[in-house]
């Protein structure tokens, strides 16, 4: 049915293009059968052509975009520039809305612009720390999931991924249990379908925060869980062959 999606979301890292080049190849070769497992690196933007290049078997995205085409917006990246060159692009990270004031609003329109422009987006999503001891981890979610894609006349046919990355466990080392992970993730599968009915059970749902290879197998045996987007990990090339090799190795239990 649904295609796991494995994304590397490499932040503001390496610090140069020769060790980008380097582990982009890595990751290249260690990449399952793509139609198996799709996999995609978001390599910093002042990168993404020559690692597109470097390539021949993983997908490559942007870790953000702007949601106009062009215009006077300083340092940033436009979806037509992307397109042609990133397949995907993530939108809405927890460390966009903490840092550069990324807001559910703004999130919602980026999403409508990079489906039109034929880019895959992947809507980050997830609760705070404080909100889940509160007790409003599904209203967080619901808000923020309803949100990213009210925009969007359909979710069949966008090429749509969801990342639900809990903030607590982003760079922590402390990942949600794959019980707590799948809770929400079956939330945000009946929240798309609610949207879309028909396309619900075709859309990639990926779990994100303090994934390893040794709790990658774990997550992805739960049912709503469809791949990860990985940080740290995703920058050591062994860490992210293991988790790649679970994810091939899910798949083809399904
Ligand atoms: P870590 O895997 O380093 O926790 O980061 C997760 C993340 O933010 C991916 O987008």
């Amino acid at each position: 049915m649904r295609r796991p999606v494995v994304a590397g979301n490499w932040k503001m890292n390496p610090t140069s293009l020769r060790e980008a080049i380097e582990l982009a190849r890595t990751v290249d070769a260690a990449a399952p059968d793509p139609d198996a497992v799709t996999t995609v690196i978001c390599p910093p933007a002042i990168w993404l052509a020559e690692v597109e290049r470097a390539v021949s078997r993983v997908e490559v995205g942007a870790q953000t975009m702007h949601f106009a085409d062009a215009g006077a917006f300083t340092g940033e990246t436009s979806p037509s520039m992307l397109s042609g060159l990133a397949g995907f692009v993530i939108l809405g990270h927890s460390e966009r809305r903490q840092y550069d004031g990324e807001t559910d609003e703004g999130v919602g329109r980026k999403v409508v612009s990079a489906v039109a422009h034929g880019l895959r987006p992947i809507a980050a999503v997830g609760e705070r720390a404080d909100e889940r001891s509160a007790g409003t981890t599904a209203a967080v979610v619901d808000r923020q999931v309803r949100a990213a894609l009210g925009g969007l006349e359909r979710l069949g046919g966008t090429g749509l991924v969801i990342a639900y990355e809990p903030v607590w466990a982003i760079g922590t080392g402390d990942a949600a249990t794959a019980a707590d992970a799948q809770e929400v993730c079956a939330q945000i599968r009946a929240i798309l379908a609610d949207l879309d009915p028909a396309a619900a059970p075709e859309i990639p749902i990926q779990y994100g925060g303090s994934v390893t290879a040794d709790n990658a197998a774990e997550l992805f045996a739960e049912v709503d869980i469809d791949g990860a987007l990985v940080g740290g990990a995703s920058l050591k090339p062994e860490a992210i062959a293991a988790i790649l090799r679970a994810a091939a190795e899910s798949a083809a239990r399904e």
